[in-house]
C-alpha cells in the first residue's frame, strides 16, 4: 500500500467540484486551459474536458452543428455578465439563468454551453433542443464524462432554472451514475459521502474493468489516504468538506 497526503486547499480542486450559491469558488488558480473546439480558440474549456468533448463531438459526427458558446469565464467575465444581464434582462431572469460572480461552474473551466450552429445565437440561453443532432450530444454524454447540469424538476435543488445547454465535465464514471439514477451534482455529492473506505460504491464499467468509489473527509490540516501500490486512481475535492476517491480495477 502507498499513503497519499493531501493539503486541505485540496478540498477546493478536481473535476468533481460542487460550486453553487452555497460553495462558492475558492480556488482562483487558473487550471491549464484549451479551446473547447480549434474552430473558436477563444472559447476555453480545461484541457482534458477539450479533449473530451471533442470525441463525443466526432463520435456523433456533428461535423460543425454544434458550436462551443460559452466556455470558461473569469471572475471579471462573470461579474460583467451578471450585470450586463440584470440591467438588460431584470432580476428574475438574471436570478434564474445567471450564476453570481464567484459561483458560476464556468469559473473552473469545467462548463460549456452549446448551441446548435445558426445564424443568431443567444449567448445567455442558446437553443439546444431535445430531438436530433443535440439530443444525440446529450445521450453520449455520460460516456465520456460529461452531465447536462441544470436538469428540469431539479431547479430547487440546483437553484438554476432548467438549461439545457449546459454541460459540466465530471469524468466518468460518475456522469454514468448521476444520469442511471437522475442525480443532480448535489444530489451525487451527498449521495457518495455514504460510501467509505471500508464501504465503497462500486460500479461495473465493463466486463474487465470496475471502479470503486468512496468518500474520505478532509481532515483538520492534512487528510492521509491509502491506495494499493500500482492503483490507477483519481481524487477529487467536493469543494466543501473532503475528498471522492476513484480507483480502477481490473474484474477478478
Ligand atoms: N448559467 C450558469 C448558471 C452560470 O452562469 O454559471
Ligand atoms: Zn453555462
Amino acid at each position: 500500500m502507498k499513503t497519499i497526503i493531501l493539503q486541505k486547499e485540496q478540498v477546493h480542486c478536481g473535476s468533481l467540484l460542487l460550486v453553487n450559491a452555497a460553495c462558492p469558488l475558492r480556488n482562483r488558480q487558473k487550471c491549464v486551459l484549451a479551446p473547447a473546439d480549434p474552430r473558436f480558440p477563444n472559447i476555453l474549456l480545461n484541457r482534458n474536458a477539450a479533449t473530451v468533448l471533442q470525441m463525443i463531438l466526432d463520435n456523433i459526427s456533428a461535423d460543425g452543428s454544434i458550436v462551443p458558446v460559452s466556455g470558461y469565464r473569469s471572475e471579471e467575465e462573470q461579474t460583467e455578465l451578471y450585470e450586463k444581464s440584470y440591467a438588460d434582462n431584470g432580476a428574475a431572469f438574471t436570478k434564474k439563468y445567471v450564476a453570481l460572480p464567484n459561483c458560476s461552474e464556468h469559473q473552473t473551466g469545467l462548463a460549456i454551453d452549446l448551441g446548435l450552429n445558426k445564424g443568431d445565437i443567444d449567448f445567455i440561453c442558446p437553443d439546444f433542443p431535445y430531438n436530433g443532432i443535440s439530443q444525440r450530444f446529450r445521450d453520449e454524454a455520460p460516456d465520456y464524462g460529461f452531465i447536462e447540469r441544470y436538469p428540469k424538476n431539479k431547479e430547487h435543488i440546483t437553484g438554476i432554472s432548467h438549461e439545457p445547454w449546459h454541460f459540466r465535465y465530471v469524468g466518468a464514471p460518475h456522469s454514468k451514475i448521476m444520469a442511471e439514477n437522475h442525480l443532480s451534482l448535489e444530489e451525487y455529492i451527498e449521495f457518495v459521502k455514504a460510501y467509505r473506505t471500508d464501504s465503497r460504491l462500486s460500479y461495473e464499467r465493463d466486463k474487465q474493468t470496475e471502479n470503486e468509489i468512496y468518500f474520505v473527509p478532509a481532515g483538520a490540516a492534512e487528510t492521509y489516504i491509502s491506495l494499493p501500490e500500482n492503483a490507477l486512481y483519481q481524487i477529487s475535492g467536493n469543494n466543501t468538506d473532503g475528498f471522492i476517491i476513484t480507483i480502477w480495477r481490473k474484474k477478478q
